[in-house]
């Protein structure tokens, strides 16, 4: 079939794979290729048992796939063919060096950048799907024109704003599709054919165009606003405790006024992700970096409010079972770090894991979906650790359950079959508010909630 034209996509992870998913299904006349490095992930991508779990990504995949849309890892094809090419690899925290635990690690790009320079041919829009510094653009401009070898090309930044769990609706029906490109002639052309994509199924007063600087900056900001909006609830959660005060009342208050709004607001174990505290260290590490003290010491707040969050929720659990976890059964429910994801990356479950094994205690893990990931991420740690994926019989013989996702299966299981099966006395921390804490405590449970007091049998 003659295509009218092609793009592609270097990354074919959480974002890259979706995200081109969806332009295939909505611009059947484009050829969408989506290359990687990783040979056993475009393997995944070409299966029937994809890389990652996200709900009807099946279903797009299936429509999509073989016909418009090609997972392979041959980059120097796809970048030769390609008008437009988007750029989704992983900006990880830098782990060492200048600005070790702050910083992004542009590594990935640079190298990217380096080949796209090596294989275009033609004029080339190069579109930034990462999440990136501000000012990345400049350095990317550098590597792909330095003065032996020019090649013809438009830096865009397109940032992606879905969150998983739900990608392909936010993919389909996107609040916002932002585009930053420069005010100049080939600026605002590049920035057209990024949004004649768009166009495509995306009313055109949801498509904001900015400079560069504008919209690398935005991602960062509303990640950082999203995030800050939960460290500032869960702050409020042991006042509640406190004081008798219930964090779901006070957050449903604050939140019906619409200045507020009542969305991310639910107080929990700790927000986790790949995006948001990496986002938000790398703004603190840009402010520090222009001698923003104030500003950087502000944002790195939301951060430290998050592990306050998580080391006080072990915690918790330490005093409320006698000051001793040793030997005990203690069980999770839910690894991902968030529901209808299989992604653990920083999820709570893995601080939270840790520090129940320093106490030595066993813990027992179960999730729907992400057993596979929490297997490899606990990999060498020294303890007792189960996996197991039914939850009735996860939590047969546990002192305790830790709701630490909120999978809509928790809310719904037998409690009096799983009381019957437990240790006693059994505890039950609900980390992300979604159990009937009061019809748990008339089945016989201790009940700690979060952001309330404890429903109690002594
Ligand atoms: C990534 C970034 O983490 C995030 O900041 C950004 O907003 C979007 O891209 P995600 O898709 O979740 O998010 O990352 P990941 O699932 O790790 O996928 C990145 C892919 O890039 C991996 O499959 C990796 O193999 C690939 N990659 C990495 C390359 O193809 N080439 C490289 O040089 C490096
Ligand atoms: C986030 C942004 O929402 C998305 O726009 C961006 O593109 C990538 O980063 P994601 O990390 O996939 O998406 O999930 P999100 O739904 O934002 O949740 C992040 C974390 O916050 C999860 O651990 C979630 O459980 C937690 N959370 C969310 C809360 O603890 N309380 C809330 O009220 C909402």
């Amino acid at each position: 079939m003659e295509f009218k034209k092609t793009i592609c996509c270097i990354g074919a992870g959480y974002v890259g794979g979706p995200t081109m998913a969806v332009i295939a299904l909505k611009c059947p006349e484009y050829k969408v290729e989506v290359v990687d490095i990783d040979e056993a992930k475009i393997a995944k991508w070409n299966s029937d048992r994809l890389p990652i779990f996200e709900p009807g990504l099946e279903e797009v995949i299936r429509a999509t796939r073989g016909k418009n849309l090609f997972f392979h890892t041959n980059m120097a094809q796809a970048i030769k063919e390609s008008e437009v090419i988007f750029v989704s690899v992983n900006t990880p925290t830098k782990e060492h060096g200048e600005g070790a635990g702050m910083a992004a690690d542009l590594r990935y790009w640079e190298s990217t950048a380096r080949t796209i320079r090596e294989h275009a041919e033609g004029h080339k829009i190069v579109v930034e799907k990462s999440t990136l510094p501000v000012r990345t653009a400049d350095a990317m401009a550098k590597i792909l024109c330095n003065f032996s070898d020019c090649k013809s090309f438009e830096i865009v930044s397109n940032p992606e704003f879905l969150a998983e769990g739900s990608a392909i609706k936010d993919l389909l029906e996107p609040d916002r599709v932002l585009i930053g490109a420069r005010d100049t002639e080939k600026g605002r052309q590049a920035a057209l054919a990024i949004e004649e994509i768009y166009l495509h199924w995306v009313p055109k007063e949801r498509i904001l165009l900015s400079s560069v600087w504008s919209s690398e900056l935005s991602k960062l900001v509303s990640n950082a606003l999203l995030a800050q909006r939960i460290s500032s609830i869960n702050s409020i959660t042991p006042l509640c405790e406190i004081t008798g005060a219930d964090i779901r009342e006070v957050s449903r208050a604050a939140g019906m006024d619409s200045r507020i709004g009542g969305k991310f607001l639910n107080a929990s174990v700790g927000f986790g992700g790949s995006c948001f505290k990496k986002d938000i260290l790398n703004l603190v590490y840009i402010a520090r970096s222009y001698g923003l003290e104030e500003v950087a010491a502000y944002w790195e707040w939301v951060v430290r409010m998050n592990e306050y969050q998580k080391h006080r929720f072990v915690k918790t659990m330490i005093r409320a079972m006698f000051n001793t976890l040793a030997n005990k059964r203690i069980c999770l429910f839910g690894f991902a770090f968030k529901a209808n994801t299989s992604d653990t990356r920083e999820t709570p479950a893995l601080y939270i894991t840790q520090k129940l094994l320093e106490e030595d205690a066993s813990v027992v893990i179960t999730d729907p979906k992400a057993l596979e990931n929490a297997r490899s991420d606990l990999k060498g740690l020294s303890g007792n650790i189960e996996f197991v994926e039914d939850p009735y019989e996860a939590a047969k013989g546990s002192d305790a359950i830790a709701v630490i996702t909120e999978w809509e299966l928790y809310r719904d299981l037998d409690y009096g079959r799983i009381y019957d099966t437990m240790q006693k006395p059994a505890f039950i921390f609900d980390g992300r508010n979604i159990l009937d804490h009061k019809a748990l405590h008339s089945l016989g449970f201790q009940v700690y909630p979060l952001g309330a007091r404890p429903l109690l049998h002594w």
